[in-house]
Formats: C-alpha cells, structure tokens, sequence
C-alpha cells in the first residue's frame, strides 16, 4: 500500500513548496490545514493548488485534507479522522509553525503552536503508530552562539535571540526525546527567501520587511534616497561585512523532498545553509538598485546611534523585532547535507539573485492572496 506523508503548515510560504514537491514526486500526502474566517481547510488547499496549476500550467494531484488546528489536542481531529491517519498514513513532515518573534506570555505564539503544537504532533503519531517523525526547525536554534556550528550540536547552553527561536529549540528537544519514534529527521533551514527562479513568495518577513520599510521611507520622505548633497541618511549600526545565510525557498523544498523520499537518509539533522552567505554590504546595494534607497549609511558594527533623529527612530521601531539579526551570523556546517544532497547545490546566493528578488517582491506590493476558489454548493432539497 502506498501510505500518505501527514504534512503540516502546507499553507505557508514553504509549506505550498512542499505539498507541489512530494505530489510531483508521486507522494500520496495528507494535509493538516485549519480553516480561515473566509475558506474551509479543503477550499483553501483548492485555492494554492489553483495558483500551482496556474505557474506551473498544468494539472496537479489534490492531497487528502484533514481540517485541524495543530493547538488542539490530536491536531483537533476527530475519532473518525484519527483512524484515517491510522490506516493510511506510515509519517510526518511537522513544518507549520508560528513565526511570531515576540511573546507576550508563556501560553501566547510563539510557545502555543511551536511547543505545544509539537507535542499535540508527537501525541498525535503516539496514538496512530506513525513513527517516522520529519521535523522543520531552525538553523536559530544556535541562538546568539558565533563561530561554526555543527548539525549534531543543540543545546550547549546558548542564549536566545528571540521567543521563537527559544520555541524552536524546545520544540526540536521533545521531538529528539520522543522514545516511541524511529529516530527523527531534522530539518535547520536559514532565512528562507522567495523562489531563486521566479521571485515568488507568499510571505514577507526578515529580508522583505527591511524592504517593504526602505520602500516606504523613498515613497513618503522626499529627502531619502535621492542622490542630493547633504541628503538624510539613517545610521545603521553595522559595517557591512557581516553575513547571513539567505536560501531560497523552491530549494528548501527540494533538497527536504530528496531527503524524506530516500528512507537511508532519515534520522540525521541537517542545516540547509547556503555555500555563499551574502554580506549586509550587498543588502544595502541591493535596496540602491531595486528601491532607489540610497539613505543608509553604515555607521560601524554595534556603534550606538546617539541622537537620533524622527525618521531613525521610526526605522529601528519598525525593525525592532530583527534585532537579534543584526549581527555576523555563525558559520553552520554543513557535513550531513553534503552527504544526502551532493546533487542539490544551493543556487548562488548573489546581488543579482537578491535584485530579482526584491523587484519582485516591489511588483507584488509585499502582498500575496490566492485567488478564492468558490465550489459550487449542492443545494439542500
Ligand atoms: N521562513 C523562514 O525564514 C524560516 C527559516 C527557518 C525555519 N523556518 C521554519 O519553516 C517552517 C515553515 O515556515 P514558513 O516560512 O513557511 O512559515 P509560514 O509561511 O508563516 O507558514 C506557517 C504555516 O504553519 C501553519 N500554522 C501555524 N499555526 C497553525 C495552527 N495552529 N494550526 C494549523 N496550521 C498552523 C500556517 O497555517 P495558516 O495559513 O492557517 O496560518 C502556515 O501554513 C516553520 O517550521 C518555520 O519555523 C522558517
């Protein structure tokens, strides 16, 4: 019997890459969607299969869909629900998650769907004898730690950037306790960005908030991003070499569905980093040529910005929640990737990919809607 991929979060930026990866890679997957105010789970998976037949301009398999919240108990799924996935799923890919990195108690996001949702998972597998467990993380699980960072290390008592990061690192100790399981499957992306071919992304945090904001500011303060002398620029408080690891979306989704249909390469973790990380240098350039944002001075890591002005000030509270990223990141090993996906080289990630990206993302006004499909309802007699 081909068993079904029980699969989470498939409405999300990296989630819909998932889904279009296994079905085209004939996986039989079942997905765990909640409903929205406007669309039942089933019409919203009928509307992002609607926008893949659309890019991809052909017909597309439908997963199975089990509406379900992944805070609730079993995933909120009922009895009936819960022997489906007994009967017919054999693993999960655990990727929904909150991306909230602020907090506002120990019960709110991120906690509630990254540390309880995962223990609703495991409870979930538990009871339906699902034992191959496949769970996304976070290569910020290494928190604040600097220097090289390998794919078999967690906690070394590292501080946290963030409340979602420390929700990550919780959520991956439970999975890794998890005794009644095969051993796991680790998934660490870095930053994911939009599709390294066409630009698309549906969400627009981290890189595309920088953007969104540096966007703003040309469109609505006249003095930033002319080329004038004496122009205003805002200080920002780094100096240009530090580096991220940006990686696009479409090959996360790639290298994660090699790893899941090739059995020999479960229970590993591995960090999907890129080869090249990208400098906060080339952020700025790249916000020059695509924005016209030419008001960014880099003013020297960590210098403090005394004095600042309206528009600073507007900047940093509008970035605020990135703080913990404004920073050299550490450089993660990558041994256990090379050896999995030694066919699945991350794209190069350059000022020409990043320029694309950011056109793009200016193109679809930072915003992204499926179109809402309206199934005909049969009328009650
Ligand atoms: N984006 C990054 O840069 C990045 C980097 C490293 C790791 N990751 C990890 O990659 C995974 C996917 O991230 P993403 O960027 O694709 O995030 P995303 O676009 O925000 O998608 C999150 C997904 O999780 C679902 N979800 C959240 N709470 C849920 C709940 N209570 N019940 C059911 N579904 C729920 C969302 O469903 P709704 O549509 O209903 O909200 C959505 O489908 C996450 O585990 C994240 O931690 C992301």
């Amino acid at each position: 019997m081909n068993y079904h991929i029980l699969l989470t979060g498939a409405t999300g930026l990296l989630g819909r890459y998932l889904l279009r990866d296994l079905m085209l890679a004939g996986v039989p997957v079942a997905a765990v969607v909640r409903g929205s105010r406007r669309q039942s789970a089933e019409d919203r998976i009928e509307s992002l299969m609607g926008t893949w037949e659309d890019m991809l301009q052909r017909k597309m398999p439908r997963p199975h869909v089990l509406e379900g919240d992944i805070t609730e108990p079993f995933f909120g799924l009922d009895t009936t629900a819960r022997h489906w996935v007994e009967e017919n799923c054999d693993s999960i890919l655990h990727n929904a998650a909150s991306l909230s990195f602020v907090a506002t108690s120990e019960d709110s996001e991120p906690y509630r769907s990254n540390i309880k949702g995962v223990q609703n998972a495991l409870d979930l597998c538990q009871e339906t004898g699902i034992r191959d467990f496949h769970h996304v993380s976070t290569a910020y699980v290494a928190g604040l730690r600097t220097g090289r960072i390998l794919e078999s290390e967690l906690d070394l008592g590292q501080q946290m950037g963030n409340p979602y990061e420390e929700s990550k690192m919780t959520a991956e100790k439970l999975v890794r306790a998890a005794e009644f399981l095969s051993p796991p499957t680790i998934f660490r992306p870095a930053i994911i960005v939009g599709d390294s071919k066409t630009g698309f992304t549906s969400t627009f945090h981290g890189f595309y908030a920088c953007l969104e904001l540096a966007h703003t500011l040309v469109g609505s303060m006249g003095m930033i991003g002319t080329d004038a002398e004496g122009e205003k620029k805002i200080r920002i408080s780094l100096d240009g070499t530090e580096t991220k690891n940006f990686i696009p979306v479409d090959w996360v989704s790639e290298v994660i569905t090699s790893i899941v249909t090739q059995p020999q390469h479960h229970g590993q973790t591995y960090h999907l980093t890129p080869r090249e990380r990208i400098t906060t240098m080339m952020i700025r350039d790249v916000l020059e040529k695509s924005h016209g944002f030419n008001g960014a001075e880099l003013s020297g890591y960590g210098q403090p910005i005394d004095h600042p002005d309206e528009i600073e000030r507007l900047f940093y509270e509008h970035i605020r929640v990135y703080n913990s990223y404004w920073r050299d990141d550490p450089e993660f090993d990558t041994t256990n990737l090379q050896v999995a996906c030694p066919h699945l080289p991350c794209p190069t990630m350059n000022e020409e990919l990043l320029v694309m990206l950011s056109t793009k993302a200016l193109e679809m006004d930072f915003r992204w809607k499926d179109k809402q499909v309206k199934r005909e309802k049969i009328p009650a007699y």
